[in-house]
């Protein structure tokens, strides 16, 4: 780790500075490993300080440029230095590289000590992010393989000069979630997303995918939360790449926009928990109802869905079985015989999918002894022979008759046959048949 210090007069004789330098050229010096010793007299002249692999915690560039004048170029790399002593402001120095010698801040207040600086170049070290660097004369800037941190703000990535920063199209993040993703195109991500996002919502980028399984085309993947916000309808303003949209704890009532508006063609996760759903029937046959990932209903008013819509959309769903989520809990799910045995057998078919299966209840009723039991438990019975179910009597009543029927004809041909074998005549119903 490095830290850059701004200490300009410091008390050279504590750092024991050994031997291990040589002259590459005239007025090239080379050191390795060690820094030049105070004894050892080099060109006054010397124009290149390379610097590899020191291991020492501290480099004073203010003594070596004060006593070698006229270096233009200070290249150091590799090493564990902690600090960096800078020069002052009269030195000749146009060419810096600190490279992988894990500085992890640099500024102004230390690039302003290098007034002739046209090529900086900081590759390899642990910078997670660049502030705002004014070097007048700078020309070219190497920042590849650092640490850039793209959970940060990244407006600083806008400011850079394609024209100085030479490297910029190799710059990647560092870390999770976007791992070696291009630093260009993150923050583009991140700049749309800041734009696009209505103000009483937040907008992150959880992640990024890569689309058609190419490193170079990456798809954002941008999360909206516009939860407890007193909203009493789905929003339509939402940036046009959002995936996974939070909608808790609104007003919202209608989802007929989830079918027809393009924002919610991409959506992958919606949680509508604790609004005022009272119906989903507007989404049969929706493009969402095939393509969800997460469904979130729960806390809402429903009473019933169109169970066959739903457990159609759900077997097309591409992301059966594994990956789909449905919650349906803390609704007032009506309990009769008439919709609760084919919601009860939906339940069971998809019971991995239900993430709350045993809060998907009865509504209250008072009286009821069903009420408020989770559904997925109740026996056919107890929602079928409750005495308020007339339809289930009228069947039985439909049964009974048509049994009668038929006994009374089936008697009748008896009677019939009898008749005849007895008296030889036919029965009067033959005799009228032309
Ligand atoms: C550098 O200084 C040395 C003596 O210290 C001298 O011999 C040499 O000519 C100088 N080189 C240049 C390019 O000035
Ligand atoms: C500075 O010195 C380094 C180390 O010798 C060298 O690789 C680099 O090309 C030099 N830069 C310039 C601009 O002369
Ligand atoms: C310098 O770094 C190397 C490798 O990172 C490590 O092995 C060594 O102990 C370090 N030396 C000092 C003096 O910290
Ligand atoms: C980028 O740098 C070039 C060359 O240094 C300069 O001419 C240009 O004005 C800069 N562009 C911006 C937008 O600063
Ligand atoms: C960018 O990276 C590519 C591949 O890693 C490399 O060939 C190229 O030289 C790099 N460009 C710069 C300017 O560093
Ligand atoms: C990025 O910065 C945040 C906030 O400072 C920090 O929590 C996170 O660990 C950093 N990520 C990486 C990969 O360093
Ligand atoms: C969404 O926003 C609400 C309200 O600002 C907050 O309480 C909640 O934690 C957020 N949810 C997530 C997943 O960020």
């Amino acid at each position: 780790m490095l830290a850059i210090f701004w200490i300009f007069f410091v008390d050279v004789s504590s750092f024991p500075y050994t031997t291990g330098c040589s002259l590459t050229t005239p007025q090239h010096l080379t050191c390795v490993n060690f820094l030049p010793s105070p004894e050892q007299d080099f060109p006054p002249n010397l124009t290149t300080l390379e610097l590899k692999d020191i291991q020492q915690d501290d480099l004073d560039l203010h003594y070596m440029l004060t006593k070698y004048p006229e270096v233009e170029n200070v290249s150091i790399y590799d090493g564990n230095i902690s600090r960096i002593m800078s020069p002052t402001r009269d030195n000749k120095v146009k060419v810096l590289q600190l490279v992988r010698v894990g500085v992890e801040n640099i500024g102004n207040k230390f690039l302003r000590n290098f007034p002739e600086l046209e090529s900086l170049n900081l590759q390899g070290n642990h910078l997670q992010r660049l502030g705002d660097i004014s070097v007048p004369k700078l020309k070219s800037l190497f920042l590849a393989g650092n640490r850039w941190n793209c959970s940060l703000d990244l407006a600083w990535v806008s400011q850079l000069n394609q024209s100085v920063v030479k490297d910029l199209k190799n710059l990647t993040c560092f870390g999770v979630p976007y791992a070696k993703r291009n630093l260009l195109t993150i923050a583009g991500f991140t700049e749309d997303l800041k734009k696009q996002c209505p103000s009483y919502c937040s907008c992150t980028l959880p992640k990024v995918y890569e689309k058609w399984g190419s490193h170079e085309r990456l798809e954002p993947v941008f999360e909206v939360n516009c939860s407890y916000r007193s909203l009493t309808q789905l929003p339509l303003n939402l940036p046009p790449k959002s995936r996974i949209i939070r909608l808790e704890g609104n007003e919202i009532e209608d989802l007929k926009p989830l079918k027809h508006d393009p924002v919610y063609k991409k959506v992958f996760d919606l949680y509508l928990d604790n609004n005022k759903v009272r119906s989903i029937e507007e989404l049969e046959g929706s493009y969402f109802l095939k393509h969800f990932r997460v469904f979130s209903l729960s806390g809402n008013r429903l009473t019933e869905v169109p169970t066959y819509a739903l457990d159609n959309a759900l077997e097309q769903n591409n992301h059966m079985p594994n990956a789909l989520s449905l919650f349906l809990g803390g609704n007032p799910w009506r309990c009769d015989c008439v919709f609760t045995p084919v919601f009860q057998e939906m339940l069971q078919k998809f019971a991995p999918q239900i993430q709350d299966l045993r809060e998907v209840k009865c509504s209250y009723v008072e009286g009821d002894e069903n009420s408020l039991l989770p559904i997925i438990e109740l026996s056919r019975s107890s929602v079928c022979r409750s005495p308020t179910e007339y339809s289930v009597q009228a069947l039985d009543l439909l049964n009974g008759v048509l049994a009668s029927l038929i006994l009374l004809i089936l008697g009748k041909l008896a009677y019939d046959y009898y008749y005849f074998k007895k008296t030889g005549r036919l029965p009067w119903i033959v005799t009228k048949m032309p």
